[in-house]
């Protein structure tokens, strides 16, 4: 009984709740760059939000996170792909390709490299919205995603 508890334990802790020191680096390195376009972006009235928004929350980023955008007859959110929990592995909603947990906490490859991770987001930014996100989204969806463990 002893034994199959113990077997039992390790099964369902299968989560690693520890991001890497190279994660943590890329990360603030990544939201220090983002905090810096925010202040340009309110600065230059980018848009009516990014006026307001220079400092970043938790609760934006998971806002943003479940935001429905509807885009070329498309409903879509990043948890649509990426899952309501991403710490769980994804499902791409038209390939039903699996998809890696974006969790730093859970996936020690997300955001290892500033460009890459810059390039994807871009990418994914303009699949959703036909535009890039703002700095200030982005630095909160990061902020918010530092805190998933
Ligand atoms: C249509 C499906 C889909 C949607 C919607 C989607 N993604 Fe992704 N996302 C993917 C795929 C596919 C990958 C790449 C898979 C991989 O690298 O394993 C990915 C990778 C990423 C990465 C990679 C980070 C890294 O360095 O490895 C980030 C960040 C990301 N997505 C953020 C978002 C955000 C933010 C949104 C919402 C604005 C979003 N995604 C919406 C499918 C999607």
């Amino acid at each position: 009984m002893f034994m199959f508890l113990t077997v039992a334990g390790l099964i369902a802790s299968p989560v690693r709740a520890e991001i890497t020191a190279k994660q943590t680096e890329v990360m603030k390195q990544l939201l220090a760059q983002y905090q810096e376009k925010a202040i340009e972006e309110a600065k230059n009235k980018k848009s009516k939000a990014a006026q307001s928004q220079t400092s970043f929350t938790v609760v934006a980023g998971r806002e943003f996170y479940l935001q429905r955008r509807s885009w070329q007859e498309n409903d879509f959110t990043c948890s649509g792909c990426h899952t309501e929990d991403p710490r769980k592995e994804g499902k791409h909603i038209e390939t039903k390709k699996p998809i890696k947990p974006l969790a730093p906490s859970v996936n020690p490859e997300r955001f290892t490299e500033v460009k890459k991770v810059e390039k994807n987001f871009t990418e994914h930014c303009y699949d959703l919205h036909d535009r890039d996100c703002r700095a200030y989204e982005k630095a909160n969806f990061l902020t918010y995603l530092m805190s998933v463990k």
